[in-house]
């Protein structure tokens, strides 16, 4: 057992200035996917002065375990095995949910909003603990893992992503640290990014601005995609953004999105139908279960909620 133990508490954040301040230190100590979770979800971690002092620990917290197993390289299969979750005691986000998912399966989850898809696949690069039951990556209980063994293994486009007040560069950067110059030009290429970055004043070394301020909606999720490609991950966790996007980039992002995707065992939260149809396997959540699986075709003609779920969406929402 490590020694040192830092007490971690998820709670709606109320100073923004101290929000910063943990976010900081989260850059430097740990993956940018746990800084997006942290913003994502508009909270900061427990504001203890010894947080602050033992910020360096937050990895460490999660090493349960003397000796972590070896992942390598995992294929991608990932299994949930009688998986309950809750963010606050007695209100169950997640109830005794197990699925398999084989490596190279695109799965889609569907479900009413709430219903626990975001967790669910937030479980995955161990964002948070079950409470119940284990996670499995390629067999190995992910609380068995080094965590950074673990999440080197994932990329995370998030619905919001993250960026810093620095250049695209070191932004794109993030995807992998020692990745190289061609290397990350290359990423920006293959996220259909390359060519808007060109374009701007200082190309790759245009400074974002706060929060990637000065870049569109659409911008900055290339800039994740690129991340992505540049992190080349055998497990894809997408958790598509709803907002509208300018056309040229929604269609660049959905062309990056199918690249990005061969290969990979991909968790996508889709909110256009059109990328669920493909998927090869659909989960569909409702209140932390998972209350049906399948295809497009099957659930559509078995399963009246994604019925009920595709057909409000072909209406136009
Ligand atoms: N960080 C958090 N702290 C406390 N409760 C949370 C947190 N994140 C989500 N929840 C709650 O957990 C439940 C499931 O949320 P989750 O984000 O997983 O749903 P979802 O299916 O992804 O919904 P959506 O389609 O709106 O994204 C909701 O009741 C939500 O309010
Ligand atoms: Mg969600």
């Amino acid at each position: 057992m490590i020694g040192v133990q830092v007490r971690v508490e998820i709670v709606p954040s109320r100073s923004r200035d101290l929000g910063a301040l943990v976010l900081v230190r989260e850059v430097v100590v740990t993956h940018v996917q746990q800084v997006a979770q942290v913003v994502r979800d508009r909270c900061v971690v427990h504001t203890g002065h010894e947080r602050l002092v033992q910020g360096r620990c937050v990895d460490r917290r999660h090493e349960t375990r003397a000796q972590p197993e070896d992942l390598g390289r995992p294929r991608g299969d990932l299994a949930f095995e009688q998986v309950s979750f809750a963010y606050q005691p007695n209100e169950p986000v997640l109830r005794e949910v197990s699925t398999r998912i084989p490596a190279g399966t695109v799965c889609a989850l569907v479900g009413p909003s709430g219903a626990g898809k975001s967790t669910f696949a937030n479980l995955v690069p161990r964002f948070y603990e079950v409470v119940e039951g284990r996670v499995t990556v390629d067999g190995h209980d992910v609380r068995a893992l080094r965590l950074a063994d673990l999440r080197r293994n994932i990329a995370v486009v998030s619905q919001e992503p993250v960026l810093f007040n620095d250049t695209i560069f070191n932004n794109l950067q993030l995807g992998r640290p020692d990745a190289t110059r061609a290397e990350v030009e290359q990423a920006a290429r293959d996220a259909f990014a390359h060519d808007f970055i060109q374009g701007l004043p200082q190309g790759y070394e245009t400074m974002v601005g706060e929060r990637g301020a000065l870049l569109s909606g659409g911008q900055k999720q290339r800039i994740a995609l690129a991340r992505a490609f540049l992190r080349n991950a055998p497990i894809l966790i997408l958790d598509e953004a709803t907002s509208a996007l300018d056309s040229d980039s929604e269609a660049a992002i959905q062309a990056a999105l199918k690249k990005l995707m061969v290969g990979k065992t991909v968790l996508i939260i889709a909110h256009r139908f059109s990328t669920i149809r493909d998927a090869s396997l659909i989960l569909v959540f409702d209140q932390g279960r998972i209350v049906a699986s399948g295809t497009h075709a099957q659930l559509y003609a078995g399963n009246p909620l994604y019925r009920s779920l595709y057909d409000r969406q072909q209406g136009g929402s």
